[in-house]
Parts: structure tokens; sequence; C-alpha cells
């Protein structure tokens, strides 16, 4: 069996402003996530969250969304799993102090990168997986760095986060699993909801 297959998609070019844009980027983050189903034959049935907003599983599969200003990204899987996708941007040195600590911006820096993006998308990536938010950031620890994947802690819990960059984006995907995932880079913003097999 292969891994979990992550869709990103970019949304439409013509955006609506403010609440209705928020909306059609959450419509547009769900359709990756049902097409990730499509292309698995997952049965999951709905996409409910708790009163935390916290994805819950439909028939034992698990899926994560992320929409940035211009992609969304989405997935289902068998196991928990967290998503997250990111535009390259500027940041504050406060934020990359936030984000990153030293021995982490070291093992960036081995490699001539400076990490910001791949490890924001990654540590993301662990906190959704393990459906906590922002404030267990602290938590969450790179211990080793590849050159598509990172090596993570969240407390005891080891985890892969595998990433793939495109059109200055990075896109994260963490499961409780070992296999790999496959990413589904879409040129054009998704369709209504793709048919899910019964
Ligand atoms: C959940 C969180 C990690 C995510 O979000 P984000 O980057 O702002 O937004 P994304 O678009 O990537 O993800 C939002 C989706 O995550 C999901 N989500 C929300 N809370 C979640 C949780 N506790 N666990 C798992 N998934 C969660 C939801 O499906 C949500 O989309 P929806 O409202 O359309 O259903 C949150 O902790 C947060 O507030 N992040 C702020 C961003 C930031 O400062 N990041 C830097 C840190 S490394």
């Amino acid at each position: 069996m292969s891994g979990p297959v992550v869709v990103v998609a970019p949304l439409p070019q013509v955006l609506p402003r403010g609440r209705e844009r928020v909306e059609l980027q959450r419509d547009h983050a769900r359709r990756a996530v049902w097409t990730s189903a499509a292309a698995q034959r997952s049965p999951i049935a709905e996409l409910r969250k708790n009163t935390d907003d916290v994805p819950q599983a439909s028939r034992g599969w698990h899926w994560s969304l992320s929409h940035s200003p211009t992609r969304v990204a989405g997935a289902v899987w068998c196991a928990s799993i967290g998503v997250d996708v990111e535009e390259r941007r500027e940041v504050r040195p406060d934020l990359v102090e936030r984000i990153l600590d030293a021995e982490e911006l070291a093992l960036f820096a081995a490699r001539g990168e400076d990490g910001f993006l791949r490890t924001w998308t990654g540590k993301e990536a662990l906190l959704k997986e393990f459906g906590v938010g922002l404030q267990a950031l602290s938590r969450c620890r790179i211990v080793r760095v590849g050159s598509s994947e990172l090596e993570m802690r969240f407390d005891t819990h080891l985890r892969v986060v595998h990433q793939h960059s495109f059109d200055d984006h990075v896109v994260s995907v963490c499961t409780a699993g070992a296999r790999a995932p496959s990413f589904v880079v879409h040129a054009q913003p998704l369709e209504a909801r793709a048919e899910v097999a019964s």
C-alpha cells in the first residue's frame, strides 16, 4: 500500500473580498480533501470538526487541510494526518526566533538553507497531526533535516514530515505511518467535490 495522496491546487485568480473570500478558500481546501479521498478510494463520508476546530475521523479515515493566500492543500489518510501549505514571504526576525531555535537554525545553516518555511510548515503539519494548536509549538523539535523531509519530535513521538516545494510554496505532511506520501499539484483550481467511490 502506498502513502497518502496530498492534493495541492491554486485558488481562482480573481477572488472576492472579506468573508466570501474566506468561505471560498475553505471550500477549495475541502475540494482538495475530497480529491485526495477519490484518488485513494477512501470511504470517508463527512468532514466534521469538534468544538475545538479539530478534524474528526469518519469511517476510520482522517483528514487535514490548509489554505495559503493563493493555494490550498488537503489529504485523507487511514491514520492521523496533518497538512500545511505556506507561501514564501518576508518574515520578521522575531517570528524566525519564535519558530526556529539556535540548534534548528544550525541544522539548516549546515545545508546552506535558511529553513524558515520548511520549519514553519513542518511544525504546523506536526501540530495538526496531533490535533493541537500553536500553544504546543515549543513541544515540536527538529531532529534531522533531509532534502525533502524533516525528522521531528513531538514530546516523545517521532515523526518524518515529508515536504514538497513548488511555485514559491512549501507543503508539508505528517502522519503516524511510515509510508511516504505522493504530492499531486494541480495547475488549475479544483472543480466542486470529486466523486468518492462507494
Ligand atoms: C491550526 C493551526 C496550526 C493553523 O493554522 P493556519 O496556518 O493559520 O491555517 P491553515 O489554513 O494551514 O489550517 C487551517 C485548518 O486547520 C484545521 N485545524 C484547525 N485547528 C486544528 C487543530 N487543532 N488540529 C488540527 N487541525 C486544525 C482546520 O481544518 C482549519 O481549516 P478550516 O477552518 O477551513 O476547517 C493553528 O494553530 C494556528 O492558529 N496557526 C497560526 C499560524 C502561525 O502563526 N503559524 C506559525 C507557527 S509554526
